[in-house]
């Protein structure tokens, strides 16, 4: 549908058509990064799972390639679903991932490249042992999916996966261990579990180094590491990760703190963005992160334009050093080969007031801004009691605070008819010290009906010394944001209608009634990463 083409992302992976869901065993192999994906050969909605593939040099500009696995085996003829990969010590790759069966059962299948040295593996083999694992005694057959990539278990002879379940409403990590991916034991107890957070999906399980910036492979433990477990929540559909630490002898995981627990504390992204799955990038040593980024306009609406869903850009994941509690995570480096023309823009903003950027055209940008507060309105700003901001039940960004919000206006028209504002609401708490929120506002976003319009964020600790931050990256119909370096990220699908193509802006606002700021910005403008299909 040429009326909503406009709609199609530049720089995030999508296929040419139909449905996508989650990324599955994204791995590097003889110099190309693969990207295997949840994808639907016949429509715009989720159905007949098949996976999709493609291959990338660089991340970002991608090759699609023929399917790599379809559903027809009785033990995946209901979909072949998500799933992880292994590399092993002799280069040897491992896929695991989960069918659904003729009578709907949810089982584990082994899947391995049929020729290694081909770098593009186009053709993949189905264990004949298939299916490896059946949901075991007590847990439901519709509960049991999703392995993780595998670490090696403490003898290093043997390697254990995790798969999500549920017990009655207690989201529960099984674990197996294996020697050769086809036979399995059960483990006693579970890795984790935590009362009444249902169905965990898409489990991933990592460790992150407290002291330095690389990644880690994923069977390394010890000192100074610190264990990541995530699961998505089917009940909330978010993606939950807590920090903790890694007993392999108990099999034990534990969370460093139990308030900040797998489903109840940290969100890897507080906008859209499920079922993600990191992987280990062997070439760079960083751990990458990609997650699935559904549409919030009516299914009616993706069955016209024909095609529904994007990947994230991929984000390194590391721990943050400074608050010890968080993750930091940012577009892989890669990304700013887009980079084009840039703009800059040092302003003071006074409050209440809107500052145009000029562009010509802003619906593909990398946007970076940094923001100072003016300290002698923080000093003088009367504590407010129980001052307890939330950016979702705040109204949004044109409600108004003593110290916010500011912040950036994206995907706006010059009149401001449309707008998402990305930004930051400070608030004074009755102990004299600051808090501060970082939010993105999809209510003024677009003036087309059946679209879902949400104000999304979270606090977020800025520690001292540092500035106010946001890396925005604008790509048509998607806002994905960071703040503080990646300590917070929020991802926004946007469907504006004025503020397309050439007319779309970037302005800086501050609303806050009783502070000035000092305005940083640098933005260039995004190539397109051009995905088309590989000329085989
Ligand atoms: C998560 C999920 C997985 C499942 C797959 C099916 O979005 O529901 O649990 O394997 O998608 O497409």
């Amino acid at each position: 549908n040429v009326m909503l083409s406009w709609q199609r992302t530049a720089f995030h992976f999508q296929p040419e058509q139909n449905w996508m869901n989650d990324p599955n065993g994204p791995l590097l192999h003889k110099g190309w990064y693969h990207l295997f994906y949840q994808y639907n050969q016949e429509s715009a909605v989720w159905g007949n799972i098949t996976w999709g593939h493609a291959v990338s040099k660089d991340l970002i500009h991608w090759f699609h390639l023929p399917y790599a696995m379809v559903p027809d085996q009785w033990y995946d003829v209901n979909g072949v679903w998500t799933g992880s990969a292994t590399i092993l010590p002799d280069g040897q790759i491992i896929m695991l991932y989960t069918g659904d069966t003729t009578d709907a059962v949810q089982v584990q299948c082994l899947a391995y490249p049929a020729n290694l040295s081909d770098p593009l593996l186009i053709d993949w083999v189905k264990s004949p042992s298939n299916p490896v694992l059946f949901p075991p005694p007590g847990i439901g057959s519709k509960d049991f999916r999703d392995p993780t990539t595998a670490w090696l278990s403490p003898g290093g002879d043997k390697w254990r996966i995790t798969i999500g379940s549920k017990v009655n409403k207690t989201g529960i990590s099984i674990v197996y261990e294996t020697s050769d991916f086809i036979k399995y034991d059960l483990l006693d107890g579970y890795l984790h579990q935590v009362a009444g957070t249902g169905m965990w999906e898409c489990i991933d399980f990592y460790p992150v180094s407290l002291t330095e910036s690389n990644g880690l492979d994923t069977s390394v433990n010890g000192a100074g590491v610190k264990h990541v477990m995530k699961a998505s929540m089917d009940d909330d559909r978010h993606d939950y990760y807590a920090l903790g630490t890694y007993d392999p002898i108990g099999n034990k995981w534990t969370p460093d703190n139990p308030e900040l627990d797998v489903g109840i504390g940290h969100r890897y992204d507080y906008g859209i963005f499920y079922a993600s799955k990191t992987f280990y990038d062997q070439n760079k040593q960083r751990r990458i992160l990609w997650g699935w980024i559904s549409e919030s306009d009516a299914e009616g609406l993706d069955l016209m334009k024909g095609w529904a869903c994007v990947q994230s850009i991929p984000r390194t994941v590391v721990y943050d050093q400074k608050t010890g509690t968080d993750l930091l995570q940012w577009p892989v480096e890669e990304l700013e080969s887009l980079r084009g023309d840039s703009v800059e823009a040092d302003v003071k903003v006074g409050p209440g007031s809107v500052v145009p950027v000029a562009i010509d055209s802003a619906s593909q940008l990398d946007v970076e801004v940094s923001f100072e507060l003016d300290e002698e309105a923080v000093e003088a700003a009367v504590p407010e009691v129980g001052a307890g901001y939330d950016c979702t039940t705040s109204g949004g960004a044109a409600n108004r605070g003593v110290l916010g919000p500011f912040g950036i206006l994206v995907l706006a028209d010059d009149n401001l008819t449309e707008s998402t504002p990305i930004y930051f609401y400070v608030a004074k708490g009755a102990n004299g010290k600051t808090e501060s929120h970082f939010c993105a506002d999809e209510l003024r976003s677009s003036q087309a009906p059946d679209v879902v319009k949400t104000v999304y964020g979270s606090s977020v600790p800025v520690v001292d010394g540092e500035k106010f931050t946001i890396r925005s990256l604008v790509d048509h119909s998607i806002v994905e944001s960071f703040a503080q370096g990646g300590r917070r990220v929020i991802t926004s699908r946007v469907y504006p209608t004025k503020a397309i193509n050439g007319a779309a802006r970037v302005f800086l606002f501050n609303n806050a009634t009783g502070a000035s700021i000092t305005a940083s910005l640098k933005m260039w403008k995004m190539g397109s990463a051009d995905i088309r299909q590989f000329p085989l």
